[in-house]
């Protein structure tokens, strides 16, 4: 079973990565996961701290000479902000505590997690319900990423809508509508903009918006998109509740730090429309598409995001995660001094306009994770070699799947 956990405050020492079940075998450089946590660094309206932060994952365990030995996978990020709060976050009993944080931020955990854990100082509880700990999931997502290499998948986001600007859908409907969806290319441009938008025009208006909202001192929210090609269909399960991958997909990006809803395929607009057009009709595909994917079916759309049943069914994965306007504001909400009982305005620290950018890369992780948790469920495999070789197994026996097709039993 592959499985992870995360450990470390915001303003701590580090973040501390275990991740367990990882075959033996494969190639895993830090490079690997410190491309994503770049990744996850850069976007417009983030607040300074990621110009503080370069993150680096330091490989503590589970990897000799480039590859991983079945050993569970130890990862170290190092916060070098900690160096401006050695004090202040010491684990050690200090002689002057700093000044507590006393007024809860609505829509932050500050206030829930306080009462929850008996806090009187809140930094207690910001300093780990901060999205710092997205690090520590991108950094498993990158692992995640390097297994699903090996078995052909390819998953990348961008933003769907940023505030109240949309970006033009045609691109992304396609993926929805099966038509010809150019993924590479999406990515490619989804990459170069600083909103991860890969509309140009929506990009650029979304990148004002973010402008006038700083310059108000508020904050936006948005809806991002992450999409997985070359998936073989059969992962997951409609057999029990918690074995169904629409369920564990949904669970693994709602857990997102402001994340307040998720859709799978066409999601609520599918919702409020007829069953004629939302299902999506099943048709045999020639000798010539085979090439690209074994099993002799296609859609004539893709309205259930490339899954039926908690199971994949071959087309691409869609989701959809919209992102709330971040609860840390210049112009701060009313709130409660939790000491005094009087009403003050809440606390306001440094703090992003917007996250929408960065929780893209935080969605692709959660997505790629849930995938390689999927695929090893299938495939098993102590050795990456075994992975593989199930999964080729596989891919053969879906060839012969249907009695009719070209290359199956009767057409062979
Ligand atoms: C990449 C990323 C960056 C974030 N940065 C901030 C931030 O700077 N300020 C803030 O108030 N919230 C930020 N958040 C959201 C909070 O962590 C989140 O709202 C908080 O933990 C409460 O959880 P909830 O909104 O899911 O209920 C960020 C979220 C993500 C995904």
């Amino acid at each position: 079973m592959l499985r992870f956990l995360t450990a470390g405050e915001s303003h701590g020492p580090g973040l501390v990565v275990i991740i367990e079940g990882v075959p033996a075998g494969v190639a895993l450089l830090s490079e690997d996961i410190d491309r994503e946590l770049a990744r996850r660094q850069k976007g417009y309206g983030s607040g300074g701290r990621m110009s503080i932060e370069h993150d680096h994952a330091q490989i503590i365990a589970g990897v000799r000479y480039g590859r991983t030995i079945g050993s569970p996978v130890g990862l170290l990020i190092e916060n070098r902000d900690f160096a401006n709060w050695q004090e202040r976050m010491a684990s050690q009993p200090v002689e002057h505590p700093d000044a507590p944080v006393t007024r809860p931020r609505p829509g932050h955990a500050d206030l829930s997690g306080g009462m929850k854990y008996h806090h009187d100082d809140l930094r207690n509880v910001l300093e780990r319900a901060s999205a710092r700990e997205t690090a520590a999931r991108v950094a498993a997502g990158a692992v995640a990423r390097v297994l699903l290499r090996y078995l052909g998948v390819r998953v990348a986001g961008f933003v769907l809508g940023l505030g109240e600007v949309k970006a033009g859908r045609e691109w992304w409907e396609a993926g929805l509508n099966g038509e010809p969806f150019d993924f590479e290319a999406v990515a490619a441009q989804a990459e170069e903009s600083p909103v991860r938008c890969p509309d140009q025009a929506a990009a650029g208006a979304m990148m004002e918006a973010i402008r006038e909202a700083q310059t108000s001192g508020d904050t936006l929210g948005g809806v991002v998109a992450v999409a997985a090609a070359g998936l073989v269909p059969g992962l997951g399960s409609y057999a029990q509740w918690d074995r169904r991958l629409d369920g564990r997909l949904a669970a693994a990006l709602m857990s997102i730090n402001a994340v307040k809803g998720v859709e799978i395929g066409a999601g609520f607009s599918g919702a409020g429309r007829r069953g004629s057009e939302v299902n999506d009709p099943i048709l045999p595909t020639g000798s010539d598409d085979q090439r690209t994917r074994p099993w002799p079916f296609r859609r004539t759309q893709n309205m259930a995001g490339g899954l039926e049943g908690g199971v994949t069914n071959g087309e691409p994965l869609v989701v959809h995660a919209a992102v709330k306007p971040l609860a840390t504001l210049a112009h701060p909400l009313s709130s409660v001094d939790i000491r005094t009982g009087e009403a003050m305005p809440a606390h306001y620290e440094r703090s992003d306009v917007t996250a929408v950018p960065r929780a893209v890369v935080v969605a692709e992780a959660a997505v790629a994770w849930e995938l390689a948790v999927a695929y090893l469920e299938k495939f098993g495999g102590d050795h990456i070699d075994e992975t593989v070789g199930a999964f080729q197994q596989y891919l053969d026996y879906l060839r012969y799947y249907a009695a009719w097709s070209p290359s199956g039993p009767t057409g062979k």
